[in-house]
């Protein structure tokens, strides 16, 4: 598997087969979903963001997407919050529902988690952002990792800056996402910004953004980071890791792809059902549907007979003919 740019990489104590991770997704990246991309190829899979406070006041929902199950391994729960205390408990609560890696949100962009000066927010105070850090790793074992943007809004990069401060307070590892909170997910992705992040740290970056395949990955690592995270081409693909792996150690592209892609549409379908039930399952897969039946025969009408589904047999049987 190992070439220059795919490699092993090791968060502090944790070693990952490879350095191709599943970034973390809100309302995509379930237990089903991770287990999936691990089988994909992913070398870390991350949890939806979490809320800290709702762990702190034993909310349900919150509590059962700490839970991760056999299968996903390694695999990063992550944290969103700007206490410090009421991040460093919920950090205790991953730990012992068996994460091996607690991330914290430092990049997300969405107006309600901004209001409490968490996700990007944190990236305008650095101090905090410290002191989250450093009272997380005092309070957990295992490795303490953050993911945040190159900056607020367009030009700005203030990755290097921010990357010095999360490793001095202990972080493990950055995941960076190379567009600033203003473009949200869209728009070009700053190499340069990503490589001067690298370049300003010894603990491993992840750069993040806009990785379709193998050509960006590539440039990612040739950039100087030392992993690539990938969010919506895993959405599409969750085999797009071992495509990617595959294609940088010199292989070429496997032409029974699309018939893989819906064997795994299928298993994500069982996996969902054991975790959710069978009709509620499906329910949640109704929005992944259509972007793994793109480009296939029929796709449109496949789609739209799915949102009707209310077994998996009736899912197999609708999508058998797409796994030949
Ligand atoms: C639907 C959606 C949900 C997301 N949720 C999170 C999240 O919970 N935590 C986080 O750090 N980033 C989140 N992100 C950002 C992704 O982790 C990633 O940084 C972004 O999608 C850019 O990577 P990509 O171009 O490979 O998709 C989300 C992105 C999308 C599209």
């Amino acid at each position: 598997m190992s070439s220059p740019l795919l490699r092993p990489l090791s968060i502090g104590t944790v070693r990952l087969k490879n350095n191709l991770a599943l970034a973390p997704m809100a309302g995509i990246t379930n237990a089903a979903f991770r287990i999936l991309a691990a089988s994909g190829g992913a070398g870390l899979v991350v949890t939806e963001m979490v809320s800290a406070d709702s762990i702190k006041y034993g909310n349900k929902k919150s509590a059962k997407m700490l839970e991760l199950f056999p299968g996903e391994h390694p695999a990063a729960i992550q944290l969103f919050g700007a206490d410090p205390s009421s991040m460093a408990l919920a950090a205790q609560a991953a730990e012992r529902a068996g994460a091996d890696i607690v991330d914290v949100n430092a990049g997300c962009p969405v107006r309600k988690v901004l209001r409490s000066g968490a996700g990007s927010g944190l990236m305008k105070t650095p101090q905090l952002l410290a002191d989250i850090i450093s009272r997380m790793v005092k309070s957990v074992k295992i490795p303490v990792t953050v993911k945040f943007r190159i900056g607020l809004s367009a030009g700005e990069n203030i990755g290097p800056l921010l990357a010095r401060v999360c490793e001095e307070a202990g972080a493990a590892a950055i995941t960076l996402h190379g567009r600033p909170a203003s473009q949200f997910h869209t728009g070009p992705v700053d190499l340069e910004a990503m490589a001067l992040t690298a370049a300003a740290v010894k603990i491993p970056v992840f750069g993040n953004g806009g990785v379709n395949g193998a050509e960006e990955a590539r440039a990612i690592l040739a950039a100087g980071c030392a992993g690539v995270a990938i969010g919506r081409a895993a959405v599409f693909n969750p085999a797009v890791f071992s495509e990617i792996s595959s294609a940088l150690s010199g292989g070429s592209p496997d032409p029974a792809a699309p018939a893989a892609r819906i064997k795994l549409f299928l298993k994500f379908l069982e996996l969902n059902a054991g975790i959710y039930g069978e009709e509620h399952g499906l329910a949640r897969a109704r929005k992944l549907v259509g972007y793994w039946l793109k480009g296939l025969p029929g796709a449109a009408g496949a789609r739209a007979a799915f949102m009707k589904l209310k077994t998996l047999k009736e899912a197999e049987e609708l999508l058998i003919q797409y796994t030949e």
